[in-house]
This record gives C-alpha cells, sequence and structure tokens, in this order.
C-alpha cells in the first residue's frame, strides 16, 4: 500500500504539451488508492480534454469560477477546493503559471485555488530547455521553494521543440515516487523498524492435527500497518492467519509454531526501535509429536504437554534499546494481572483487554484497551474497531519514545 493510500490529492493542470501524460498521472494515483480533483487552466484543454481527465479521477474537472453556458451556474469555491486536499501538484507547471504563482497573480482558478491551498504544494515544470534557464523561471523557482512549496525538477532529453535539454517534464511514475518519498520522510518513524507478532501459533499433536487457538491475527496486522503508515520498516511475524498486508514497508514472516515465532523474533529483534508482540503464542505444545496419525480408540487419550518457550520474556530479559511492549488478555483481576506482566515480563508497557468487555478480544473486529505503561501509567481506550485501536497504541507508543 502507497502513503498516498487514502490522500486527497488536487492536481492542477496547465497548457504544455506534457499535460497529455496527467491522464497517466491521475490513474497512478487513484491506483495507489488516493482520491482525485482535478482543475485545469483554460488553455489546458487544447492538450488534453477534460472528459478524459473526469472519467480517470472519477471526479468533475473544475476550470472556472463558474460556467457561463450552464443556466443554474454554480460558483467554484476555490476556497473549498484549497481545503479539501491533503496535498496539491500543478503538473506540468508551465513557465506562465509558475511565474503567477510566485506573483500571486490571480487570474484563473488554479491560480486562486493555489493562493488558497493550506496543504503541501508540488509542482513539476514543464518547458523548453531555454525557457526553464531564464533568469525569470529561475526566480519563480526559486521564489516559489522560498514559499514552501516543493519542486520536482524537470528532467533533461528530447523536447516538444525538437531541442534536447533540461525542461522535460518528469515522468508520471517519478513524480508520484517523489511525493510518497516526500511524504515518507516526514513521517515519525521514518528510518526505524518495528517487530510485530501475529495471530495463533499450531502446535502439532500428529501429522494432522494441532492445538491452536481463535486469534484471527487482525490487532496485529492492524498495528502492522499503523506502524508503516508512520513510517516505519515492519517485520510482522504471523502464525496461520486469514489476513492480508499489501503495503512495501512491512514484510511478512509467516511461522506455525511457537518455536518458531520464537527464532523469527530473536533474528530481528536486534534491529528494530519498538516490537509489539500481539500475537496468542500456545503455551504448551505436546511432548512429543506423533510420526503417524493417531488412530481412534475406545480408550481415554492423554496427551502430555510441555510449555513453550515465552517469547516476550526472552526478549525482555535481552532488550537494550528497544520499547517493548506486550499483550494481557485477562479474565479478572485484570489490571493486577497486567501489571505483574509487565514488571517480570521486563516490559515498557502492556496492552491489556478484558474479556469481560463486550466487543473485545480474539473473534472480534473491535476491540477495548487499556495502555499500562512502565510507570504504571493507564491510559484507557472506548471500544473501537481494531484499526483505530491500533493508531492509539502506535501513537502512545510514539508519545513514549519522543518524551
Ligand atoms: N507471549 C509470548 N510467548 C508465549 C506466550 C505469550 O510472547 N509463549 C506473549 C503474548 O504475545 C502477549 C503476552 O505474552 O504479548 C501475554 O500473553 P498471555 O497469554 O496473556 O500471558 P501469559 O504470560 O501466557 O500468561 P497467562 O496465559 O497465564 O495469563
Amino acid at each position: 500500500m502507497s502513503v498516498l493510500s487514502g490522500k486527497k490529492i488536487l492536481l492542477g493542470i496547465t497548457a504544455g504539451i506534457a499535460a497529455y501524460k496527467t491522464a497517466t498521472l491521475v490513474r497512478l494515483f487513484i491506483k495507489s488508492g488516493a482520491e482525485v480533483q482535478v482543475i485545469m487552466t483554460p488553455a489546458s484543454k487544447d492538450f488534453i480534454t477534460p472528459l478524459t481527465l473526469s472519467t480517470l479521477s472519477k471526479n468533475p474537472v473544475h476550470s472556472t469560477f463558474y460556467s457561463k453556458e450552464e443556466e443554474n451556474e454554480l460558483w467554484n469555491n476555490h476556497v473549498e477546493l484549497g481545503l479539501w486536499a491533503d496535498l496539491m501538484l500543478i503538473a506540468p507547471a508551465t513557465a506562465n503559471t509558475l511565474s503567477k504563482m510566485s506573483s500571486g497573480t490571480c487570474d484563473n482558478l488554479l491560480i486562486a485555488t493555489y493562493l488558497s491551498a493550506k496543504c503541501p504544494v508540488y509542482f513539476a515544470p514543464a518547458m523548453d530547455l531555454d525557457m526553464y534557464a531564464h533568469p525569470s523561471t529561475i526566480t519563480s523557482l526559486d521564489k516559489l521553494q522560498l514559499f514552501g512549496n516543493k519542486m520536482i525538477p524537470a528532467t533533461s532529453g528530447e523536447l516538444a521543440s525538437g531541442l534536447v535539454g533540461e525542461g522535460r517534464m518528469a515522468e508520471p511514475q517519478d513524480i508520484m515516487s517523489f511525493i510518497e518519498n516526500d511524504i515518507l520522510s516526514t513521517l515519525p518513524l521514518k528510518g526505524k523498524k518495528v517487530l510485530v507478532t501475529a495471530g495463533p501459533t499450531y502446535e502439532a499433536i500428529d501429522p494432522v492435527r494441532f492445538i491452536g487457538n481463535h486469534s484471527s491475527g487482525k490487532m496485529g496486522f492492524e498495528i502492522a500497518k499503523a506502524a508503516a503508515n508512520l513510517g516505519a520498516e515492519v517485520f510482522l511475524i504471523t502464525g496461520p492467519s486469514e489476513e492480508k498486508e499489501n503495503n512495501t514497508l512491512i514484510k511478512r514472516i509467516n511461522v506455525v509454531t511457537a518455536e518458531e515465532m520464537y527464532k523469527a523474533c530473536h533474528h530481528y529483534f536486534h534491529e528494530v526501535a519498538i516490537a509489539v508482540l500481539s500475537a496468542a503464542v500456545a503455551d504448551y505444545k505436546p511432548k512429543k509429536v506423533a510420526t503417524e496419525k493417531i488412530k481412534k480408540k475406545d480408550t481415554t487419550l492423554e496427551i502430555e504437554l510441555a510449555p513453550t518457550k515465552d517469547i516476550l520474556a526472552s526478549l525482555g530479559a535481552i532488550k537494550q534499546q528497544q520499547y517493548l511492549v506486550g499483550f494481557a488478555l485477562e479474565t479478572n483481576n485484570e489490571i493486577v494481572n497486567a501489571l505483574s506482566k509487565l514488571e517480570s515480563k521486563n516490559l515498557d508497557a502492556i496492552i491489556l483487554n478484558s474479556l469481560k468487555d463486550k466487543g473485545a478480544g480474539f473473534a472480534t473486529d473491535t476491540n477495548k484497551v487499556t495502555f499500562i505503561d512502565h510507570e504504571q501509567h493507564q491510559v484507557h481506550f472506548e471500544l473501537k474497531s481494531k484499526t483505530a485501536v491500533a493508531i492509539d497504541i502506535m501513537n502512545e507508543i510514539l508519545n513514549k519514545i519522543d518524551a
């Protein structure tokens, strides 16, 4: 999943030949899960049609303050458009538009919206090489960057004039990567690694049977996604789970048994800044695994169980700079039990969910948790979707590691 997923992007198109490439740009944005609205300068319609862009963006295209042809014309509110956007991109940005943006010459809807926008603004210049090198263009580019706008530099290559040089608009994929990387660089966990465990473990009894539990893995997957959305590189070590993830920052490591999860956790732990262990690890495993399927008999069957390794406690014993967070699923004496786990496993924080709370725990899409830190400071959260709970948990951790 791209960091652009769910972002509202306002694309301003001006009258350069590179405008034809904005069809691809809109498609890429939509594919990445962003919402797109397009504003065109009137002259840019000579290079690409509003119909193409409205079809691809799935939104009406705006180009004038109001439509003279329409009987019931509506004022296109540039302030609203500017406030709607999470980011604005002007591509291609011609010398003319760059000059107007830098001087505040507000003679079309695009410039009015640009002047009203409170979000980050990116621009991708496109023009002939001599225009790009002209001192007036360079002055516009410098001024715009001084105002805080972000330039996606033009590249070198063959230009519409037939000349070869600098002035080609960056390719759509490169424009998108530029914006993604820029957003990523501002995220609080950029450059940090996070380990998350999720799901159940299965402990084999014989080749066809196992001891397991009802954990879906959803809570852990949501924590992994929340961490990735904050810019972290995530190692998601998961037992058997139907859950899916598609964020390029998440590396999924599939395991089956507690022993495999233990090994995977110890493999990655030394690299990470944060570890959140939400897996419902089996506490016991059959002492001996039958090599052949156990046949049914009329007598009772006893399976001797041996304890599995406590992964969380083992990480607590070796932790250095890592912020280590465990989960406690309790049915009684919740706070006391959670605090005792926090202490005995040498954790920085523990997330308590009580099975007494309706909608909390394993097989639901919701959870109700209390975040308890090492100083025993408690933050109680309401019943929420596991997606929202994961965001709360990651924000609490962020507060702690920033403090
Ligand atoms: N955990 C673990 N390895 C285990 C068992 C549990 O890493 N073998 C982790 C879980 O991922 C969770 C925390 O320990 O973060 C607490 O698990 P829980 O089952 O509530 O606690 P236990 O220590 O197993 O104690 P009990 O089952 O007796 O409450």
